[in-house]
């Protein structure tokens, strides 16, 4: 029997149904906040993730399904969606029209990380992606649409956010930082020494506690943010405040993707296991640049698909549709024509095999059929169905012609 790979898996029944209801209800959501659809390839050139996500990060770093193709074109499996929507964005020229551009995503990513629960291969992604809107308002936008997509899936979640500042004080800060982990440098993990001198800003999220511990009174970037990331920082938080949204500034916050500038947030729940964070996302107003696009503001997400896949609250099935079946074999072609005709307006289960009624009473609730239509020897005979309504109780005998 061959299985599916290491961290990949299917989706089949109940997941599946679950899948498809996450889905829908977040584009549902999206829609409403202007989103369209974009799809973009699952595999890319190298260079694109290298450029985006960061060379440092160790999504690009160790985690990429990276193989060259027949053609010697090195290329890569997407870990994330980003990346793509932005390579789709400046391809498509959109950089250079005047109106703000949204665009919603769904499908499967590729991390070679080392699986575990909540922690895949292959795992599934919705996301949104938002271009041409500096203001803070849309951040603030993006994380409602975030708040309800969860309430409407019926999970609960924690929200932290912090401001990971600009290009005039990002810079000052880092040099600050890497003076003050220079110092306990001695003290501090392999990872955080190695990230010092490639990305320092990642050892403030480092898993091990002692790294934590000697990180308590590492400057603060919050604390050294330019006026206008204060401005809009403060605005942000003051806008969740009004709107009834809890959060909690989480300094440490640094994301894993290299591209964020100001805004970011991590919405996670504590109710999976050590793979908290549900959804994640931020503001990255120079990737449009980086990747030769005109200079372009964005804020977006993602939420992951496997995380939230048991934290779901089903709502009940409502019955729907027709069961159809005949009771004895001649009647069974007869109900070829009925079906397609109902088809056209609803779910149709039709029972290739001539059964007694109680087995045909009982196929109908399997499928969860609202009404049950079913074709006896009398009926045959006088051209006529059976029909009941399995919520109302009510049956009938009408003409085949009428039905
Ligand atoms: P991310 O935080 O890397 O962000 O991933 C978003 C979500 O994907 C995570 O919060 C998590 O729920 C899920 N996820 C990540 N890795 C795995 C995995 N190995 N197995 C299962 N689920 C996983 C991004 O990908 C950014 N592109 C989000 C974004 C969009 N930022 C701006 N726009």
């Amino acid at each position: 029997m061959i299985n599916p790979l290491r961290g990949m898996k299917d989706l089949t029944f109940d997941e599946s149904q679950r899948f498809v209801h996450i889905i829908k209800t977040s584009i549902d959501i999206a829609k409403k906040y202007g989103y369209g659809y974009i799809e973009t390839p699952i595999l890319e050139e190298t260079a694109l993730f290298k450029r985006s996500v960061g060379e440092s990060s160790d999504i690009v770093g160790k985690e990429m399904y990276q193989f060259e193709d027949k053609g010697g074109n090195d290329v890569c499996m997407r870990p994330e969606g980003t990346a793509g929507v932005v390579r789709a964005f400046v391809s498509a020229k959109l950089d250079r029209q005047p109106v703000k551009q949204k665009f919603y995503y769904y499908g499967p990513m590729f991390r070679y990380e080392r699986p575990q629960k909540g922690r895949l291969r292959e795992f599934h992604q919705f996301g949104c992606e938002s271009f041409g809107e500096a203001s803070v308002y849309e951040d603030f936008s993006i994380i409602t649409m975030i708040s309800q997509i969860f309430e409407a899936l019926g999970i609960g979640f924690d929200l932290q956010i912090n401001s990971l500042g600009c290009t005039t004080c990002m810079p000052p800060y880092k040099q600050n930082l890497v003076g003050f982990l220079t110092e306990i440098k001695e003290e501090l993990c392999e990872d955080c020494n190695r990230r010092i001198g490639t990305n320092p800003i990642r050892v403030l999220d480092c898993k091990n506690q002692s790294c934590q511990s000697l990180l308590v009174n590492s400057p603060k970037l919050i604390d050294n943010l330019c006026e206008e990331c204060d401005a809009d920082f403060k605005k942000l938080t003051a806008l969740l405040d009004n709107a009834g949204i809890s959060y909690l500034v989480d300094t440490n916050l640094v994301r894993g993707l290299d591209y964020y500038n100001k805004t970011a947030f991590e919405f996670v729940s504590n109710n999976i296991g050590s793979q908290s964070a549900i959804a994640g996302g931020g503001r990255y107003d120079k990737l449009v640049e980086f990747l030769d696009g005109k200079p372009t503001p964005a804020v977006g997400f993602a939420i992951g698909i496997e995380r939230i896949m048991e934290l779901v609250q089903m709502p009940e099935l409502e019955k729907e549709g027709i069961y159809m079946g005949a009771m004895v074999p001649e009647a069974v072609e007869s109900l070829f024509p009925l079906a397609s005709k109902k088809r056209k307006e609803t779910k149709v289960t039709l029972e290739y095999n001539s059964k007694g009624f109680k087995s045909h009473m009982k196929g109908a609730d399997k499928v969860n059929a609202r009404t049950v239509v079913l074709i006896g020897e009398d009926e045959l005979n006088n051209g006529t169905v059976w029909v009941k309504d399995l919520e109302s109780k009510e049956e009938k005998t009408i003409p085949l012609s009428v039905f």
